[in-house]
């Protein structure tokens, strides 16, 4: 018998969120103490799920866990360069804002023009309890800002037009069912 090749479902591998979804639409609460077992076994899971996507970044309650903790690697030029960040928060924003376009794995296929402010200091702690900042513009920025806004129950549709966000919506929809069906 041929071994399970790679596209078939692995049960180790988290599930994406597909919006919407409720967890999605909930404010993610503060990682403490007692959850760094969880957030340790967690972590390389959600590192897992991101790659295999592929995608660049990953929030916590977009695998159904709704704590303040995400993951993000840009793989600029293929190379990887994993960081985890536990509760990240956002200490300042530029004043100029920069535009470009933005997917998220639990809108799959959806993509728009997002703008947002187009540096940010950012400030998290990782795996070990160090705390880190980080001052991040371009693809970084705006990553950061994704990510942080998952945590607070924000999808990348709500900063468009009702109008623009409803069509993506209902394209996703469709899509899924269509893959439902299929
Ligand atoms: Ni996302």
């Amino acid at each position: 018998m041929q071994a399970m090749s790679e596209t078939e479902a692995d049960p180790a591998l988290l599930p994406i969120l597909i919006a919407p979804h409720k967890t999605l639409k909930t404010k993610a609460r503060p990682v403490v103490d007692a959850d760094m077992d969880r957030v340790r076994v967690l972590v390389p899971r959600m590192f897992a799920a991101m790659y295999k996507a592929p995608g660049i970044g990953l929030a916590a309650p977009q695998v159904d866990v709704a704590l303040r903790l995400a993951v993000i690697d840009l793989q600029t030029n293929e190379v990887r360069k994993p960081f985890a960040m536990i509760n990240p928060e956002i200490l300042r924003v530029s004043e100029d804002w920069a535009t470009r376009e933005e997917g998220c794995l639990s809108l799959p296929n959806q993509y728009a023009d997002v703008s947002r402010p187009a540096a940010v200091r950012v400030r998290y702690m990782d795996l070990d309890g160090k705390r880190h900042e980080v001052e991040a513009e371009g693809l970084l920025s705006a990553c950061l800002q994704h990510e942080i806004d998952h945590l607070d129950g924000v999808l990348f549709v709500d900063h468009l037009s009702a109008l623009k966000r409803n069509m993506l919506l209902r394209r996703l929809a469709k899509e899924q069912k269509q893959k439902a069906l299929a």
